[in-house]
């Protein structure tokens, strides 16, 4: 194993920095999508962290200044749904004030977005991420599990543009056998705005979403399928390691993209960390294993330890489960992969 203590900012086994932290705050969520959390499987009486077990705001902050140390510029905020969690734009306002972090960002279903919006900003959340997988009642309660509710997050995204967020997006994930008819009437509802709309292939994350690969439709068939009603054009990634591939519509109407993690897979420059509510840290979507960060916070150990456990974390990872597919897990091994829900995507 490489001995990387001589970087102030450690690179993994690949080679890889680590510049974003996805930051679970909560592991519920008021939504059920077949392809996270399916109603069926995620019930009442679900096992779910309680207020003692999910790190404070303190401790987020305490970790998030040495994960900043290590590198990490950017966090976004996930859940389940970030927005259940009491109180956000608190912690909002004091992600803000951490050295070294320049752009935070939320992934959210939007539901509570209306309420939040001006808060938030105000609190110096920088962008917003809105999932929204149809438009067509009867298709958002098939996606998202009983909910129909399109016009409550369309409401939120407004509310967003209203309290002055310039950078949104919106994500759709794409099932064959559910929204692939949304597609073109979600495109025409955001082509022409600064809205972003990024699709997305429906992953084999955790072990409760009974993923089929022919429920996957692939970003080239996708883009094939938009090309018949727009002409698109690829765009040049902002950065190394931007999940979405850009495209352009080449009247002008704006961008769109598309997340690709099952026909492209992008793990070469991941520099992704995530951590969960509970303070486990991983280093994959797709990990069954995380570090304990929150019983370190918890037994008097100094911010010097926790600095050098994320380190040598980092510096032992070698993740690159998308490219290999499988990960080189065993069947078994792959059973117990944690679930979207409670690391955030
Ligand atoms: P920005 O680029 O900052 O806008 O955010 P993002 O696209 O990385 O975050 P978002 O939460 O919007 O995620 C979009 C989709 O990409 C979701 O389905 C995520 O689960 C997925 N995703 C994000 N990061 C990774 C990753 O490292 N690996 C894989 N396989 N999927 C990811
Ligand atoms: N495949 C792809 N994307 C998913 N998301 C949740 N589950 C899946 C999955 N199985 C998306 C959500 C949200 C983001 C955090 O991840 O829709 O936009
Ligand atoms: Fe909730 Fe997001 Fe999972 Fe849907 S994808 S169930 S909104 S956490
Ligand atoms: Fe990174 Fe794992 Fe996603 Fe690959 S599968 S891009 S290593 S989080």
């Amino acid at each position: 194993m490489t001995d990387q203590k001589n970087h102030a900012h450690p690179v993994d086994q690949l080679g890889r920095p680590m510049r974003d932290l996805r930051l679970s705050v909560i592991d519920r969520c008021n939504f059920r999508c077949t392809y996270c959390m399916p109603a069926e499987e995620v019930g009442a009486d679900f096992p779910w962290l309680g207020k003692n077990e999910r790190l404070s705001f303190d401790e987020m902050i305490r970790l998030v200044t040495q994960f900043s140390k290590l590198g990490v510029e950017k966090i976004r905020l996930t859940g389940g749904e970030p927005l259940l969690r009491k109180n956000l734009a608190d912690l909002v306002k004091r992600l803000n004030d951490v050295p070294g972090i320049r752009d935070i960002a939320m992934t959210t279903n939007g539901i509570l977005l209306s309420r939040h919006a001006r808060e938030l900003r105000a609190a110096g959340l920088d962008r917003v991420t809105v999932s929204l997988d149809a438009l067509s009642k009867s298709k958002f309660r098939e996606m998202n599990g009983g909910f129909d509710c399109p016009n409550q997050v369309l409401e939120g995204i407004d509310a967003a543009k209203d309290a002055g967020f310039e950078h949104i997006k919106v994500n759709t994930v794409v099932r064959r056998d559910m929204n692939l008819g949304e597609i073109v009437p979600i495109i025409e509802e955001f082509r022409g705005t600064r809205i972003v709309v990024r699709f997305i292939e429906y992953m084999d994350v955790g072990n409760v979403n009974h993923w089929e690969r022919d429920q996957v439709v692939p970003t080239a068939e996708l883009i094939q399928y938009i090309s018949n009603h727009w002409k698109i054009e690829p765009v040049a990634k902002h950065y190394a390691g931007e999940v979405a591939d850009r495209y352009k519509f080449s009247d002008g109407g704006g961008e769109i993209g598309f997340v690709s993690s099952i026909s492209q897979p992008f793990c070469r420059p991941c520099n992704r960390s995530r951590l969960s509510a509970d303070g486990k840290l991983y280093t994959c979507l797709f990990a069954t294993e995380g570090t304990d960060l929150r019983s370190l916070l918890r037994d008097g150990s100094s911010d010097g330890d926790l600095h050098e456990r994320i380190r040598q974390v980092w510096c032992d990872r070698n993740d690159q489960y998308s490219q290999t597919r499988w990960g080189g897990k065993t069947k078994k091994e792959q059973k117990h992969k944690i679930e979207m829900f409670y690391i955030g995507g």
